[in-house]
């Protein structure tokens, strides 16, 4: 495995890749590599002939008074999982040399921006599709991996490629789950105890919403509200949205017709836990 800290060295590969007729696969990662990250590794390595990773925690995708400077950091431990997992390359660069001096450009959408997470995270998603863009020149892939655990930002990208012209097959892995079906994510081990008692009730209200629909109970005036009950419940829970969506535009539904977007974001404390589920009616 290759570890590049350079951009320009990066590009220089990529492009020798393409030359020689090689396909690149991509997966961007924040590092503190876990089974969610992993699933993607390995699709991505067995679909392309070079398989390259990126950790770079991005400062621009954090609001002031997010995790940014104590989000997890395990680098010696990533490198491992990486060259275990038959990466070809590990892309770690530095801060400055992603964003240098007079730094000035953004990508940003009107449409997506405006559901879910949006109007809770402002800016976050103009900061994520900047280093995604920027990152998709770097390393110039074919194909490209993402979680369905961040399933807003799989769409944001999935329309950027469109927009900008992209040449890359954007593909989206289904969420893993711990054996207790909490979405699995680097920000776990922020959770205490008691709190990680209560987190899979994330998982736990939409496997309800899912049962409910599979009992013909679709209007989302009677599952919203049961889903808040659910949530609300715990103590030290506090709800930020629960959101019943179009899976292709995240508008809001009524009613889960053929298929919805059912997404949750909450608070345990200081510590934000998303999930989501598309649910389709059988
Ligand atoms: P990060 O949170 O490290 O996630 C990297 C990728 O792993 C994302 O596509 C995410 O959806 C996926 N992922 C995380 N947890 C998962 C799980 N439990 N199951 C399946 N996939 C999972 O998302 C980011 O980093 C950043 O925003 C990034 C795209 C790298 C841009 O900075």
């Amino acid at each position: 495995m290759k570890i590049i800290e350079s951009a320009i060295e990066m590009c220089g590969l990529a492009k020798n890749f393409s030359t020689e007729g090689e396909s690149i696969g991509f997966v961007p990662t924040m590092g503190a590599l876990h089974n969610g990250h992993i699933s993607l590794l390995r699709k991505c390595r067995k679909e392309n002939d070079v398989a390259v990773v990126s950790i770079f925690v991005n400062p621009l995708q954090f609001l002031k008074g997010e995790d940014y400077d104590k989000y997890p950091r395990q680098l010696a431990l990533d490198k491992k999982i990486c060259s275990a997992e038959e990466v070809d390359i590990l892309f770690i660069p530095q801060v400055g040399s992603v964003y240098q001096k007079g730094f000035d450009t953004f990508i940003d959408q009107s449409h997506y921006g405006r559901f879910l997470c949006g109007p809770f995270r402002p800016n976050h998603f103009r900061g994520v599709m900047t280093v995604v863009a920027k990152f998709f020149n770097i390393v110039r892939p074919d194909k490209v991996y993402f979680g369905q655990k961040d399933y807003q930002q799989y769409l944001i990208v999935k329309r950027m490629v469109e927009d900008l012209n992209f040449h890359i097959e954007v593909k989206m892995l289904p969420t893993v789950r711990e054996e207790d079906g909490l979405a699995i994510s680097s920000r776990n081990i922020y959770l205490g105890p008691k709190q990680r008692k209560i987190a899979p009730v994330l998982y736990q209200s939409l496997m309800r919403t899912k049962e409910l629909v599979a009992q013909g109970v679709v209007n989302v005036k009677r599952l919203k509200p049961e889903m808040i009950r659910m949530l609300a419940c715990n103590k030290g829970l506090k709800v930020e949205y629960v959101e019943f969506a179009n899976v292709e535009t995240l508008e809001p539904v009524n009613e889960v017709k053929t298929q919805a977007l059912v997404a949750v974001a909450v608070r345990l404390g200081n510590i934000r836990l998303i999930d989501n589920m598309i649910i389709t009616r059988g």
